[in-house]
C-alpha cells in the first residue's frame, strides 16, 4: 500500500504520475483565479468483501458536469473518462482503506479568468480521509458568521468551484480566531444557509429541518442521503425550508454534514447550548444509518456503492 503522502500517485491529464510530478503551470487560470470545479468523493473499505466502495459516484460526476457547464469550461472529459481516471488512480495506489478522492477539472494554459480552456483534470486520492481539524471533532462549538454566504446572483453556491471557497475561508478563519470550531453562515436574506464546507440540519420537536437548496446551499449529496435515510429508514418528518438564526439557539439537536464530515453534531451555537450539549438521539440514529448506507449495508435504500476492485 502506498499510503504515505509522499509516495502516492495522482492522475493528471491522462497519466498516472508520482505526486512530485503532478505539477501545473503557475500562470494558468486555475492557479491565478481559482478557475476550477471539483468533487470530494468518499470510498469505504469493506473488510469482509475485500472491496473498496465509492459512494454515489454517478451523482458526484453529474454534479461535476453541472458545475463545468455552468462555468462554461470546455467539455473535455466524458463521465466515463472521469470514472475510469478515478478507478485507475485508486488502483495504482492499491488503497485498501477508507479514502477521500479529490477530482478537479481546471483551466490550464496561459489564458485569463474568463478562458474556457484548455481544461485539465486531476484525480487525487487522499488516504487520511478527514483532512480538516474540525472534521475530526466529536462535536462542534459554532458561531454564526459575520460574513454573508455567496448567493446565486453573485457566485452561485450551487457551483462547486474553487474560488467559492474564499467565502468559506473568511468565515472559517473568523470563527477559529474567535475561539469556535467552525461557523454557520447566513444568506443575503439573513436566513441560515450552511457551514463553510458542509450542510446543516436541526431537529425541532422530533422533526428534521434543513435550509432549502434555494437559500444559498450547495446541492449536497450527503444532505440528500440524510433526507432519504430520515424519510425511508427512520420514518421521520423532514422539512426543507428557510431557517431563522434564533432557531439555531432553540433547537433540540443540530449537526453539520458532508462527504468529508459525514455527520458531526453541533454542541453549541454562539455559546447557546444545543439540546443537552451532547450528540442528540436523532443525530446518533442518523449517524448509525448513514454509516450503514455508505458502506452498502442499508437494504432499504438504493445501492449507491460502486466497487473499485
Ligand atoms: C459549502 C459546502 N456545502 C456542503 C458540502 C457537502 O457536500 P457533499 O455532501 O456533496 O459532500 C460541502 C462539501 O464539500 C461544501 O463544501
Amino acid at each position: 500500500m502506498k499510503t504515505s503522502i509522499k509516495n502516492r500517485f495522482i492522475w493528471l491529464n491522462g497519466k498516472v504520475v508520482p505526486l512530485q510530478e503532478a505539477t501545473i503551470n503557475v500562470l494558468s487560470p486555475t492557479s491565478q483565479f481559482g478557475a476550477n470545479v471539483f468533487e470530494g468523493i468518499r470510498c469505504y473499505w469493506n473488510e469482509e468483501e475485500e472491496q473498496l466502495y465509492a459512494f454515489r459516484l454517478d451523482d458526484h460526476f453529474n454534479r461535476l458536469k453541472r458545475s463545468q457547464r455552468l462555468l462554461e469550461l470546455d467539455d473535455t472529459y466524458t463521465i466515463e473518462e472521469m470514472k475510469k481516471a478515478f478507478v485507475d488512480v485508486i488502483k495504482a495506489n492499491e488503497y485498501k482503506e477508507d479514502i477521500a478522492v479529490r477530482q478537479t477539472l481546471f483551466v490550464d494554459g496561459f489564458g485569463t479568468w474568463h478562458s474556457s480552456g484548455p481544461v485539465g483534470m486531476f484525480v487525487a486520492p487522499i488516504p487520511k480521509a478527514k483532512t480538516n481539524p474540525e472534521y475530526n471533532k466529536k462535536g462542534l462549538n459554532c458561531c454564526v458568521s459575520s460574513w454573508q454566504r455567496i448567493n446565486d446572483n453573485s457566485m452561485s453556491p450551487r457551483i462547486k468551484c474553487g474560488a467559492n471557497y474564499i467565502n468559506s475561508r473568511m468565515a472559517q478563519r473568523e470563527a477559529v480566531k474567535n475561539g469556535y470550531d467552525t461557523t454557520i453562515i447566513l444568506n443575503k436574506d439573513g436566513k441560515v444557509s450552511e457551514g463553510p464546507g458542509s450542510c446543516l440540519f436541526i431537529v425541532r420537536d422530533g422533526k428534521l429541518v434543513t435550509p432549502q437548496i434555494t437559500d444559498s446551499v450547495l446541492e449536497s449529496i450527503t444532505r440528500d442521503t440524510i433526507i432519504q435515510i430520515a424519510r425511508d429508514v427512520l420514518k421521520l418528518e423532514v422539512e426543507e425550508r428557510s431557517v431563522d438564526r434564533t432557531e439555531l439557539y432553540m433547537c433540540d439537536e443540530a449537526f453539520l454534514c458532508g462527504s468529508a464530515m459525514e455527520i458531526t453534531p453541533v454542541f453549541s451555537v454562539d455559546r447557546y447550548q444545543v439540546g443537552n450539549g451532547e450528540c442528540g438521539e436523532i443525530t446518533s440514529e442518523l449517524h448509525v444509518e448513514y454509516l450503514k448506507t455508505v458502506t452498502g449495508k442499508q437494504p432499504k435504500l438504493d445501492n449507491w456503492s460502486t466497487g473499485i476492485y
